[in-house]
Formats: C-alpha cells, sequence, structure tokens
C-alpha cells in the first residue's frame, strides 16, 4: 500500500514537472496592446481628465450585456478580434485596471496587458489638447517597461525572455498624430512632421524589442479623410483626399521602416504590417460584399453624417438599429463587424493587406 501511493506521488509529481516543464517551453500566447481608440479596451476610464470616453451607452450595446466598457465601439473591438482570431476568448484587460488589486496584479499580469488608451499618438502631445488627458505611446512602453521588471522578479530573466519572446506585441497608432497635425502649432511642414513620427515610432519599437519584444503585429493607419467627423467638418460629398493622402504616406514610410529595422538594427524582430488602409477601402469601394450598407454615415452620433458629436448618452445622439450594416460605430470609429473583418483579414490575408506575413504566422507553431 505505502508502495503504490509513494509510486502514485512520484507519478504525480512527474506529471506535475511535466507540466512546468511544458508551462515554460509552450505558453499560452501572451498579448500585449498598445495604441489608441482602435484598440482601447478600458484604459480611458481610469484617467479622470480626460475627454476620450466611451464609458456611457449606446457604446457596448451589443457587448455581452450591453456593458459599455470603455471600447469605443457597440461591441467588441479591433483589439478584441485579433486576439479571438488567435484562439483566445478575451483580449487582456487594461493596465490600469489591473494595477486597481495588487492582490492579483502578479497572477494576472502574466496573461498579458492592454495599454492603449483613446485619444493617444505617436508624439507625446498628440490628443493633449482636444482631449485633455490621454496615455501617450511612450508611456504606454514605460508602463510595460515596469511590467518586465515584475515578470523577471516573479520568473527570473531567463524564463521571461523566453515567455516575451513568445508574446505577441499588437501596435495600432497613427491616425491621431495625422489628425492632430497643424503647421502652426508644430511649426513643422508635413514632410518633417512625417519623418518626426517615423523617428518617434521607431524608438518606441526599439524599446520594445529591448525589453524583450520580439512579435509585433502592427496595424497601420485607415483612410481618415473617409470618417464622418472628418467629412461633417470638411467634406460631405466625399473622403478628404489630402488626409488620405497623408495616411499612405504614413503607411508607406512604416512599412520602409520596419523592413529596414528588422533587417539591420532589430534583427531578432519578426512583424505583420496590417494593411488597414486597403482593407477599409475595399468596403467603401465595394460594400455589399462585406455585407454592409452604410459606409457614410456613422451609427451613432449627431448632425451631418451622425459626424458633428461623439457617441455618448448625454448628447441623447442618434442610434441605427441595423449596425451589423455599418461601417462606422461613431464619427471616428468602425463597428464591432468591421473590426472583425479587419481582424479576420489581418489573421489570414493575402499580402495585399498584411505584409510580409499575416498574423497568423507570427503564433508559436505547436
Ligand atoms: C512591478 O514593478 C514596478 C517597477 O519595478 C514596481 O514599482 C512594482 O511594485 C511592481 N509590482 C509588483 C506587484 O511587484
Ligand atoms: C492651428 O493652430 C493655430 C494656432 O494655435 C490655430 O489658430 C488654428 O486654428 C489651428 N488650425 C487647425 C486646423 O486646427
Ligand atoms: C470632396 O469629395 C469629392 C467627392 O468624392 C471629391 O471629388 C473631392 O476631391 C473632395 N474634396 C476634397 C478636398 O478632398
Ligand atoms: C535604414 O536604417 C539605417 C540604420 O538605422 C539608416 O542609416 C538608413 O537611413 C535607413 N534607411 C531607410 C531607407 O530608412
Ligand atoms: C495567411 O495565413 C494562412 C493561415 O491562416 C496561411 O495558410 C496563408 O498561407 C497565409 N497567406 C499568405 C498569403 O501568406
Amino acid at each position: 500500500m505505502a508502495k503504490i501511493c509513494e509510486l502514485l506521488v512520484s507519478v504525480s509529481l512527474v506529471f506535475h514537472y511535466l507540466s512546468i516543464v511544458n508551462a515554460i517551453d509552450i505558453p499560452p500566447p501572451s498579448f500585449f496592446i498598445f495604441g489608441d481608440s482602435t484598440v482601447d479596451v478600458g484604459t480611458n476610464n481610469f484617467l479622470i481628465q480626460t475627454e476620450a470616453r466611451a464609458d456611457s451607452l449606446p457604446n457596448g450595446i451589443d457587448y455581452p450585456y450591453s456593458v459599455p466598457t470603455g471600447r469605443f465601439s457597440n461591441g467588441l473591438n479591433s483589439a478584441d478580434q485579433i486576439v479571438r482570431q488567435f484562439g483566445s476568448a478575451k483580449s487582456p484587460p487594461p493596465f490600469l485596471s489591473l494595477l486597481q488589486d495588487m492582490s492579483t496584479f502578479k497572477k494576472n499580469i502574466l496573461q498579458g496587458a492592454n495599454f492603449a488608451s483613446g485619444g493617444s499618438g505617436i508624439l507625446v502631445d498628440t490628443g493633449r489638447e482636444i482631449y485633455k488627458e490621454v496615455v501617450p505611446l511612450g508611456t504606454q512602453v514605460q508602463q510595460f517597461g515596469t511590467v518586465q521588471a515584475n515578470f523577471t522578479e516573479i520568473m527570473g530573466p531567463e524564463a521571461t525572455r523566453l515567455a516575451l519572446s513568445k508574446s505577441i506585441f499588437i501596435v495600432s497608432v497613427g491616425g491621431n498624430d495625422l489628425l492632430d497635425y497643424n503647421e502652426t502649432t508644430s511649426g513643422l511642414s508635413k514632410l518633417d512632421y512625417m519623418s518626426s513620427l517615423q523617428q518617434t515610432y521607431h524608438s518606441h519599437l526599439r524599446d520594445l524589442y529591448n525589453l524583450g519584444a520580439r512579435k509585433f503585429g502592427i496595424v497601420g493607419v485607415p483612410p481618415i479623410g473617409c470618417c464622418p467627423a472628418v467629412r461633417n467638418a470638411l467634406n460631405l460629398s466625399g473622403c478628404v483626399e489630402p488626409l488620405n493622402e497623408f495616411a499612405r504616406g504614413f503607411n508607406t514610410q512604416l512599412e520602409i521602416l520596419l523592413q529596414n529595422i528588422s533587417s539591420t538594427e532589430l534583427t531578432e524582430m519578426k512583424y505583420a504590417l496590417g494593411n488597414s488602409y486597403e482593407m477599409t477601402l475595399d468596403i467603401i469601394n465595394n460594400p455589399s460584399a462585406f455585407g454592409i450598407n452604410e459606409i457614410n454615415s456613422a451609427c451613432c452620433g449627431q448632425g451631418d453624417l451622425n459626424g458633428a458629436s461623439p457617441c455618448l448618452d448625454i448628447d441623447n445622439p442618434s442610434l441605427c438599429v441595423n449596425r451589423d450594416e455599418y461601417l462606422f460605430w461613431d464619427r471616428i470609429h468602425p463597428t464591432e463587424r468591421v473590426s472583425e473583418i479587419a481582424a479576420l483579414t489581418f489573421h489570414g490575408g493575402r499580402t495585399k493587406y498584411v505584409t510580409p506575413m499575416n498574423f497568423s504566422q507570427l503564433a508559436p507553431t505547436f
């Protein structure tokens, strides 16, 4: 009897040991998410001053239990939809929400975190004047630096290096920087502004790499000249071409930057760049192929194209019923349905939509 028990104990110890080895060898893919409102899952709920908020209905009306979570969407946003394509049910919570409970912080942080903040950009000043308070990309990266330190304290440097090298870093940013450009206040020509954006983006990516990030799923800037907010102000009859051109220029330079740094400086970097510009334009040019009926007006908002004000209950906005048939949820952001289409495209799409590989090819192979 005693022998059998001993045997059982040692067998279970072996299994325990194997499962630890296994867990270290092939951790579940963790996600760390950075950027702006396209991927903010509630960071800005923790900023007292900010005016970039989505914490009231109708935001979240199609989220489970119709909860407004801070996502700028009727339901899930791109952070959720991208992570779902990898087989994870839920995208990681805001880093700022994990900080609220120190007793669970260490356990939760190992599964990933979301640092993205609505209204923010690559540059430290982007969004500050319009929205009063945002977390710029550089600060998001610094916050991740504290997380990396926490990992190291918990797991030691080697296991941290291994875990982070297998994690996927999603970055979706740049649109607010382009929308915020003002030659008068920045004192920079468009060309110089663009190169300052690329240099700053470069340094943020380098910082992430130096903290251990290796796999990057990066989302470019969509045709911002087509969003109802911009069209409401500048061109009701169609997209604002100069802004779209600005977006295309940004995306082209970003592609060159990523090619360059991944082959010369950050040689272990593996990346996939999602072309949200092409993807959105495809929907605009052929909406019915995607089951979309309304590409001009936002579902929720006020004024021409529902583009005059954000989607917030205090403004008593108008709200569409058939939300899955709309390209735009509010005056800037896509609907849950369109972010799902985007995620599907980035995950499994051809090089027209995601380059040099697709997001699925970033994942660890089992
Ligand atoms: C995480 O790391 C930061 C920076 O090193 C530190 O201030 C903080 O106390 C750590 N948190 C935990 C829960 O260890
Ligand atoms: C640019 O900045 C100047 C100076 O603050 C301001 O007067 C002007 O309205 C701004 N232009 C735009 C398009 O925001
Ligand atoms: C406004 O929209 C029309 C129709 O698409 C387009 O021809 C025109 O170039 C646009 N104007 C600007 C400034 O982009
Ligand atoms: C590529 O990177 C190198 C080293 O960082 C730099 O000197 C060069 O100007 C870059 N080229 C382009 C096209 O960005
Ligand atoms: C994209 O991903 C799928 C797997 O999801 C893969 O089979 C396919 O080869 C990839 N497509 C391209 C063009 O790389």
